[in-house]
């Protein structure tokens, strides 16, 4: 007999067994706008059915993604001020040392919060690191650096999340952590980010675009894929437990070569912008936003990230919920 190939054919129920990436919703990371204030939750425009909270109206907020089944969240904070050193970051009244002490008596350890540590949320420049001589002072920011990481895990943080690309952070908020008793707390790193157009809707979000030059300094050419597996090594030496490319979607390569080269999970994150395209898409009736959601989630997972963080998150747990993806 003729020996042929052949798609597999079969029901619904057949191809569901036969699917080869699985997504749960422990693997995704919902990102939250904090911002200075009582009693507000208020719309964003530039994010689309996204909210920025103040501290006290966060938990509660948190509470239907909670009941999706989302259960880690990455913390973003918006101080009323902002200075030269961005010394809102690192105050212990500060909009994310509240947030997180607050949420954390709402949910103990039922959540995972994560605090992102950087300073262009609040220095008034709107670098991520600080300026000498208009220039970034990578080493001057080190220390600080430090300092915000040991301050928003003394608050209740579960991981330290350094997302500025400052180099050495992760080494010297390890020495840090390590000699303040924080030996157990994790490090997620923002190891593989690029100079990405994609970001504006976050900057808008938490008024952080820099107000004069360009990110490109210390955030990665988008031509380039081995700088990125050189980047994420450094990390791991210097001590990142969990590594992060971003943006997402256009970056998939890297997803994959990473997850292929390094033993620590990927984490890939799916950008504001990312986001927004899809909102304004769907909303102009040119796509079925959900379809594109479900399948955008899926291509990350398949390229290899064990995680994924994303502003559909509430969303994407209930998809994997009814069964429509995982
Ligand atoms: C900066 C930071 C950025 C994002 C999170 N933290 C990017 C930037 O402004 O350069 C972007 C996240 C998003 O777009 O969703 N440390
Ligand atoms: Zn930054």
């Amino acid at each position: 007999m003729e020996k042929r190939t052949r798609r597999l054919r079969g029901t619904e129920t057949l191809r569901r067994m036969i699917r080869e990436t699985r997504l749960s919703a422990n693997n995704l990371v919902y990102p939250l706008f904090v911002r200075e204030g009582k009693g507000i939750a208020e719309a964003l425009p530039s994010l689309p059915a996204q909210i920025r909270y103040s501290p006290d109206t966060l938990a509660k907020g948190m509470e239907t993604a909670v009941n999706a089944g989302v259960r880690s969240f990455l913390l973003f904070g918006v101080p009323a001020a902002k200075d030269e050193r961005g010394s809102g970051a690192y105050d212990e009244k500060g909009v994310i040392q509240q947030a997180l002490r607050n949420v954390k008596m709402a949910y103990g350890n039922d959540v995972c919060l994560i605090a992102d540590i950087c300073l262009c949320e609040y220095t008034s420049h709107g670098h991520c690191g600080l300026i000498t001589n208009d220039k970034i002072d990578n080493d001057a920011t080190l220390p600080l650096l430090a300092q915000i990481a040991l301050s928003y895990v003394s608050s209740g943080s579960d991981m330290a999340a350094p997302s500025g690309m400052m180099d050495g952070t992760v080494a010297s908020i390890r020495a840090a952590l390590d000699q303040n008793g924080f030996a157990d707390v994790p490090i997620m790193s923002y190891a593989a980010k690029y100079a990405s157009a994609l970001y504006s809707p976050f900057r808008e979000a938490a008024y952080s675009a820099p107000r004069f030059g360009d990110r490109k300094t210390y955030q990665m050419d988008w031509h380039n894929s081995r700088e990125a597996v050189k980047r994420i090594q450094i990390d791991i030496d210097e001590g990142a437990d969990i590594i992060i490319v971003k943006p997402a979607l256009p970056y998939l390569d890297i997803v994959s070569i990473a997850s292929q080269r390094f033993n620590v999970p990927v984490a890939a994150y799916s950008v504001s912008g990312e986001y927004a395209m899809v909102k304004a898409a769907a909303a102009s009736g040119f796509i079925d936003e959900y379809r594109i959601m479900c399948e955008s989630a899926v291509s990350v997972f398949r390229a290899g990230a064990g995680i994924l963080i994303t502003y559909f998150a509430r969303e994407l747990a209930g998809a994997i919920h009814k069964g429509d993806i995982g």
